[in-house]
């Protein structure tokens, strides 16, 4: 049977699904927020559609199950996540998502049923940016969310356990969510690049290596704030040129290596007055590589010579450290699965890593996973710049589609 086009209903449900925002126009959608509830129950719309039984567990992912020949049947898990960064993208983490619908849903059209079960996750919480500890969903999928996690406070001090209970959710269950290793044969996602290479290459799709490792904290810098006229410059303490000597120690450290990057990409300075010398400041700090043993050094010496800038210039200085994923590689065996469906598109290979984080990080504790990059405009992500050609959707799609159908079960020996 001829697979019907899937990539013009993935960027049509793009649109829709970007609609649901907390920002007129921009796209924010956080965990545990009135917003991602509106969309979990729009995709569970199309996952219903596509021949799913859906639900959500008990940390708020959305999971519809496709049976197999046979229902029970151990599955292949697929999707991406659903929540975003502020201003977002509408492509990052959706476009995983809804490709594996379209990709079941034409598996239901053709009424094919596999030797295996299918299980589509749109993980709640990938990009962490409301509580700054990431990848909560795919933890608790995985069995490795930390109770201690539960404490990690929102902009408006309110607890992760507070947010569950507010989206309906029960924070002692949180376990429940946790899936074992027999359940599961694999974890393959599909995702924007977020970055040149497969543009620069003019390929479409890509088979992804690696998931680079990345480490987090949340820090602040305390003084005495003061009067911005009347404390001289000689000996005054400015948390604000503290911080910002901090961020300058990252930028030097993180760009004297190949692949290491270091970001702030948050601060705020209190009590923001134009007069006062700001006495508090708090500032966010992303490290990763593709090495663990790389990115452990820089964040020693990072972390290091902020504490020395904090001691010359004698100010209080606290460094939370709020996320912490090692490097996840792809396995050969999943790659050479997807190396085979894209080479059925008479595409050439490309193979290449992640820098950016993804929920395989987190699912890897369980099972082995892979990863599918598809082409995106200028490598630009996390922006509402991010694009893709419908064209570029359905060549992923019939990557995706094709992998499933001639997915071989369990590792070589
Ligand atoms: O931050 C990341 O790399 C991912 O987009 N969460
Ligand atoms: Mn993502
Ligand atoms: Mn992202």
């Amino acid at each position: 049977m001829q697979t019907m086009p899937m990539g013009p209903t993935i960027c049509l449900r793009i649109e829709e699904l970007a609609a649901i925002t907390a920002e007129s126009g921009k796209l924010t959608r956080l965990f545990l927020t009135p917003e991602q509830k509106r969309a979990t129950e729009l995709v569970r719309s199309w996952m219903n559609q596509a021949g799913m039984a859906t639900r959500t567990d008990a940390i708020g992912n959305l999971i519809g199950r496709y049976e197999g020949d046979h229902p029970g049947l151990p599955a292949l898990v697929v999707g991406s996540h659903l929540d975003t960064v502020r201003d977002a993208g509408k492509y990052d983490g959706m476009l995983g998502v809804l490709t594996a619908i379209s990709c079941v849903e034409e598996l239901h059209r053709e009424g094919v049923r596999l030797p295996f079960a299918i299980e589509l996750v749109g993980f709640s919480d990938e990009e962490g940016v409301r509580f700054g500890s990431t990848l909560l969903g795919s933890r608790a999928f995985a069995g490795t969310f930390e109770p201690c996690m539960l404490e990690s406070r929102d902009a408006k001090g309110l607890t992760v356990a507070d947010a569950l209970r507010e989206f309906g959710l029960n924070p002692a269950t949180i376990q429940t969510a946790a899936r074992t290793p027999s359940e599961i044969l694999a974890y393959v996602e599909l995702h924007i690049e977020q970055g040149p290479v497969l543009e620069k290459m003019d390929l479409p799709v890509g088979c992804v290596t690696s998931i680079n490792g990345a480490t987090r904290f949340k820090i602040e810098v305390k003084v005495k704030a003061g009067h911005a006229g009347t404390v001289p410059m000689a000996g005054r303490q400015d948390a604000l040129a503290a911080a910002a000597e901090c961020v300058l120690v990252v930028e030097h450290r993180c760009g004297s290596e190949e692949g290491l990057v270091g970001t702030v990409g948050f601060i705020e300075a209190l009590p923001g007055s134009v007069n006062v010398i700001p006495g508090e400041v708090r500032f966010s700090l992303d490290i990763r590589a593709p090495g663990d043993t790389q990115r452990r050094r820089a964040v020693e010496d990072v972390t290091r010579e902020i504490n020395t800038i904090a001691q010359r210039r004698d100010v209080a200085i606290k460094i939370d450290r709020s996320h912490d994923a090692a490097a996840a590689p792809c396995s050969p065996w999943l790659m050479a699965q997807i190396d085979q469906a894209i080479k059925a598109e008479g595409i050439s290979r490309c193979h290449l890593a992640s820098g950016a984080g993804h929920d395989g990080m987190a699912v890897a504790a369980i099972t082995d996973i892979g990863m599918i990059f598809v082409r995106c405009a200028g490598g630009i992500s996390h922006s509402p710049a991010e694009a893709i050609k419908v064209e570029d959707a359905e060549i992923g799609a019939r990557v995706l589609l094709s992998f499933i159908k001639n997915f071989k079960r369990g590792r070589p020996a």
